[in-house]
């Protein structure tokens, strides 16, 4: 997938733009606070069908503005253009239209333009607590398998109700009439996810571990494994899941919640064998969130048989050069990619590369009429 064309108007604080896009590289640079992180914002909400920064909506419209709207040309590997609107309102009302035809909501379009965003505060999927790491999984097969994102949706809404009916038992008013049917749903979904992300994680593990191998020569191996609050002793997931819920249902009454299952699961990272969370620099929590990222990307296209797009906001800080040279390296080839920076980024590529400057809401695309754009334009070149 690519983006082709965005028009933009009454984004934060993008009055207006409208931008044509290379399939290549795309360098958008700007001093902080401009609009960089405001436009992959924009760009992104098709993929997650929200903001990735805020479930307000409202607050992406402008300052002033009463509505925002966006208008993107989105073209297919198979090269099938498609025409994505988002609309939204002071009351957070949205519109949401494919090819010109009105959608049910936000929700209903994850998965249409896939895509993977690097932002600064990933790195919390490595350093920080055990949902960012379920997040990760669920949005990765989310993106490949509607199945997966149905049995997600229905999870989700079962434990709900579930912790409720607990609540409500333990304060005496109901004798859980309906535990016995939503404790069947329950455990049948988290089959479904367990499986679905362990599959995920299998995927991204062997590809992060090689990325990891590529940047890191001769160093330690990186390693991920799926944490199951539910003990693995033989039997089918749902079957060991049913059977501990039935072990655990009194103290599930005194605490007030469902205490085990896949929304209590994690990812153990580690680097030779050392737990990354309790002893890897913030430099290196950060190289593995990259590659985490970039192994997401690469499972996405292979499973979903659609390249996603890349969005990289401003990945480089803190990285040391080394370890930045290598990283570009494998900022893929493949992927059509928008890399944000304060500063400019020196890349070598063969593909397309556009330039775009930022300055308070303002983008204006850089000329490159002094060096063939083909092997780098002016300051992009590297030695
Ligand atoms: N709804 C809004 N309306 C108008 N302006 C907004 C809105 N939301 C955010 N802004 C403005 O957008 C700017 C921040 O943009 P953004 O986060 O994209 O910066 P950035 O270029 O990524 O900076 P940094 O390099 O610090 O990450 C701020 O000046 C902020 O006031
Ligand atoms: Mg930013």
């Amino acid at each position: 997938m690519r983006i082709k064309k965005v028009e933009i108007t009454n984004f934060r604080n993008i009055k207006k733009a409208s931008l044509e896009f290379s399939s290549g590289f795309n360098f958008i640079t700007g001093l902080n606070a401009q609009g960089k992180t405001n436009l992959l914002e924009a760009l992104y909400l098709f993929s997650l069908g929200r903001s990735f920064r805020t479930r307000k909506r409202e607050e992406m419209i402008a300052l002033g503005a009463i509505f925002l709207f966006l208008r993107m040309v989105v073209e297919s590997d198979s090269g099938v253009e498609y025409i994505l609107e988002i609309g939204v309102e002071r009351d957070g009302r949205a519109r949401v239209k494919v090819n010109g035809d009105k959608v049910k909501g936000f929700s209903s379009i994850i998965g249409l333009m896939p895509g993977v965003i690097f932002t600064p505060q990933d790195v919390a999927m490595v350093s920080g607590a055990p949902g960012e790491r379920r997040t990760f999984l669920d949005y990765t097969a989310s993106q490949i398998s509607a199945d997966f994102l149905e049995s997600l949706k229905v999870y989700r809404r079962v434990l709900r109700q579930r912790n409720s009916q607990i609540k409500e038992m333990a304060m005496g008013r109901r004798g859980g009439e309906i535990m016995g049917a939503l404790d069947r749903v329950l455990v049948d979904k988290a089959g479904e996810l367990v499986k679905g992300r362990i599959m995920v994680l299998g995927e991204i593990r062997k590809k992060a571990a090689e990325m990891f191998r590529y940047v890191f020569t001769g160093g330690d191996e990186l390693e991920m494994v799926y944490i199951s609050s539910i003990k693995q002793t033989g039997g089918s997931y749902s079957e060991l899941f049913l059977s501990s819920i039935e072990k655990t249902r009194d103290e599930e009454i005194r605490r007030g919640y469902t205490l085990k299952g896949p929304h209590c699961d994690d990812i153990g990272i580690s680097i030779g064998g050392l737990d990354l969370r309790k002893y890897g620099s913030q430099g290196r929590k950060r190289l593995v969130a990259i590659v985490m990222k970039m192994a997401q990307a690469s499972v996405i296209k292979e499973k979903k048989g659609e390249s996603p797009v890349v969005l990289l906001d401003d990945i480089f800080a803190e990285l040391d050069n080394n370890v930045s040279t290598r990283v570009k390296e494998f900022l893929s080839e493949r992927y059509q990619n928008f890399i944000t920076s304060p500063v400019e980024i020196a890349i070598r590529n063969r593909r397309e590369i556009r330039n775009f400057t930022i300055h308070k809401g303002v983008i204006t695309e850089q000329s490159d009429d002094v060096e063939d754009i083909g092997t780098g334009a002016k300051g992009l070149g590297e030695d």
